[in-house]
């Protein structure tokens, strides 16, 4: 009901990962919503502070209920697969605008989230 679309048996090919592009890809698309502070008190937009490997939906912020109510963690493959569609996995998600298609830019991204 309130789960992830995430499909623990779709294939999927994540490309090597440059975290210094990454991280100007964040700037330039995430930067404006997201940071890393701890996670203190509700912010504008969850806290990515430590994201990968983490319980998805698990900070102070008030989540979609889709995404409160997941019970699963964040890896690379499903952090890939929400990258490129967020609304895909998680249909009432307040995060519906962003989108990367690239795939590339996405493993960018997800190097550079995984070097925090
Ligand atoms: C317009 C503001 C906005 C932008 C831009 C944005 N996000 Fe988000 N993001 C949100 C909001 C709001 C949520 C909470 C979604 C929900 O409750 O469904 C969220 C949720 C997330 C989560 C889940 C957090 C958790 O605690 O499980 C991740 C990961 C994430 N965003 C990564 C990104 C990345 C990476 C980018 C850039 C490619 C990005 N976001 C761009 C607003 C934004």
């Amino acid at each position: 009901m309130s789960q992830s679309r995430f499909d623990v048996n779709e294939q999927v090919q994540i490309p090597n990962g440059d975290a210094k592009r990454g991280q100007q890809m964040f700037e330039f698309k995430c930067g404006a919503c997201h940071n890393f502070e701890d996670d203190k008190q509700e912010l504008a937009a969850p806290t990515l502070k430590k994201i990968m490997g983490k319980r998805i939906g698990s900070t102070l912020f008030h989540y979609s209920k889709s995404m409160r109510n997941c019970n699963e963690t964040w890896t690379e493959k499903n952090m890939f697969l929400f990258l490129k569609d967020p609304k895909a996995y998680f249909r009432d998600t307040k995060m519906a605008q962003t989108k990367i298609a690239n795939p590339q830019e996405r493993a960018d991204i997800i190097q550079f989230l995984k070097s925090l």
